[in-house]
């Protein structure tokens, strides 16, 4: 019952967290294209920086842009950030229900650092916040009116921090850290930067003074941050799809290669638009980056099996795989906190098992993924015989697969 409530409850957050966050996201790509192409040239009203018409859902749309603000404040003015707000706080909860209550299955791999889920958990929470410290002083230090430094110093304190926690948590639990941390950052750039900074131009002209640009500027630079951070978060969260790059020995630099080519792409589709030639280059050398990537994470495989040693029968293989893995691949799980068989996949017949090899090869013999924090404690022997029994075909072994 329990573990079917927590089902519905990572179910439904997930939802929340994904659809607020396409809110928000959406509103910034789609502010981000307006400042991109408004027409700045040609006949334009006092004070105004460029105007902008389209056509969406069958209606016509015109826009204009101030240079700082209008002569009037208009009565109603619609602000941007529940949107944001809204992710952080579902992102956290998901966090909180993913990875802090299932602490020994998603975050603590023994194999890496012997954690207890408390001690893991206030890590976790630690790094979320120290990332918002580091990153909030080096915007606000001297660094900061340096923009090409900044993003150096900062995606090499991004890529330190992913090295740092692939040496304490699961792999999966290291990357989601990264994208919880720049998310965090990205939502307190709305909240302790951009927002205040609005409320600020927006109570100076109540007051009838004149609104001071400077507060716009800076929540423009978090803002531009905040956009060159996008991929690489939401990359993150489709990450644990993919075993082979959070399960992967050199996780912390796959994900940096990740998060560069993704950033430089962006900043193409940034600078697309300036009437300086575009730079072609920049999208190539991101898409090198991504072939490099995939040509250097091809899985090498298990060490070639020696042709004499005999052939594993079925038997020992399914006793391995009902020993760690059905205890949650099952049709009933037995395990803790698991009403249906994870991802539909279950392990607990020798069809079921044979129908899966490949996924087992990849999980539990290239890569450690499976099972998760070694929770059932495979040992090394029963990963290589695994592998052995790949190698030799995985199917002509024992009457078991035969009849089955
Ligand atoms: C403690 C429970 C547990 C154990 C034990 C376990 N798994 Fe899993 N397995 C999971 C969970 C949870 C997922 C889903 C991961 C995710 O969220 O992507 C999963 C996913 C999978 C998948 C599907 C991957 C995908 O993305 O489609 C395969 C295949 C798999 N496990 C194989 C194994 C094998 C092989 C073993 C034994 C060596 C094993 N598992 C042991 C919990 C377990």
């Amino acid at each position: 019952m329990e573990a079917h409530l927590y089902e519905w409850a990572n179910l439904l957050i997930r939802w929340l967290h994904i659809t607020v966050g396409i809110a928000w996201i959406g509103a910034s790509f789609y502010f981000n294209w307006l400042e991109n192409h408004l027409q700045r040239e040609g006949q334009k009203p006092p004070g105004v920086a460029g105007t902008l018409w389209a056509i969406h859902g069958g209606g016509f749309y015109y826009l204009q842009k101030y240079q700082v603000a209008p002569e009037q404040l208009p009565e109603r003015l619609h602000w941007f950030k529940w949107e944001a707000y809204y992710t952080w706080m579902s992102g956290f909860l998901l966090l909180f229900v993913v990875y802090y209550l299932n602490a020994g299955t998603n975050l603590i791999d023994p194999s890496v650092a012997e954690l207890s889920p408390l001690a893991a958990s206030l890590i976790g929470i630690s790094v979320l916040i120290l990332s918002w410290l580091v990153y909030d002083g080096l915007c606000r230090s001297p660094l900061g009116r340096r923009p090409a430094l900044l993003a150096a110093v900062g995606f090499i304190l991004l890529v330190a921090l992913a090295w740092g926690l692939s040496q304490i948590f699961s792999g999966r639990g290291a990357y989601i850290h990264v994208g919880a941390a720049i998310g965090t950052c990205m939502v307190a750039n709305v909240f302790f930067v951009i927002i205040p900074g609005q409320r600020a131009m927006v109570d100076a002209m109540t007051a009838g003074r004149e609104p001071d640009a400077a507060r716009g500027l800076a929540g423009a630079q978090r803002s531009r941050h905040n956009n060159y951070l996008t991929l690489p978060v939401l990359f993150i969260m489709i990450s644990n799809h993919f075993p082979g790059t959070y399960g992967s020995h050199w996780n912390w630099l796959i994900l940096a290669t990740l998060m560069a080519a993704s950033m430089v792409i962006r900043h193409y589709f940034n600078i697309r638009h300036l009437p300086r030639p575009a730079k072609i280059a920049l999208p190539l050398a991101g898409a090198a980056g991504l072939v490099v990537l995939i040509v250097l994470t091809k899985p090498s495989g298990p060490a070639p099996v020696e042709a004499n040693l005999p052939p594993v029968p079925f038997s020992q293989v399914q006793s391995i795989v009902q020993e760690r893995c059905a205890g949650c691949h099952a049709a009933r799980p037995d395990f803790a906190g698991f009403a249906t068989p994870p991802k539909g996949v279950r392990l607990d017949t020798p069809a079921q098992i044979r129908a899966h090899k490949t996924q087992i090869g990849q999980l539990a013999v290239t890569t450690s993924v499976m099972p998760p924090g070694n929770i059932t404690r495979i040992t090394d022997d029963e990963r290589a015989l695994l592998a052995r029994w790949l190698q030799q075909g995985a199917e002509h072994n024992s009457e078991n697969s035969q009849t089955e």
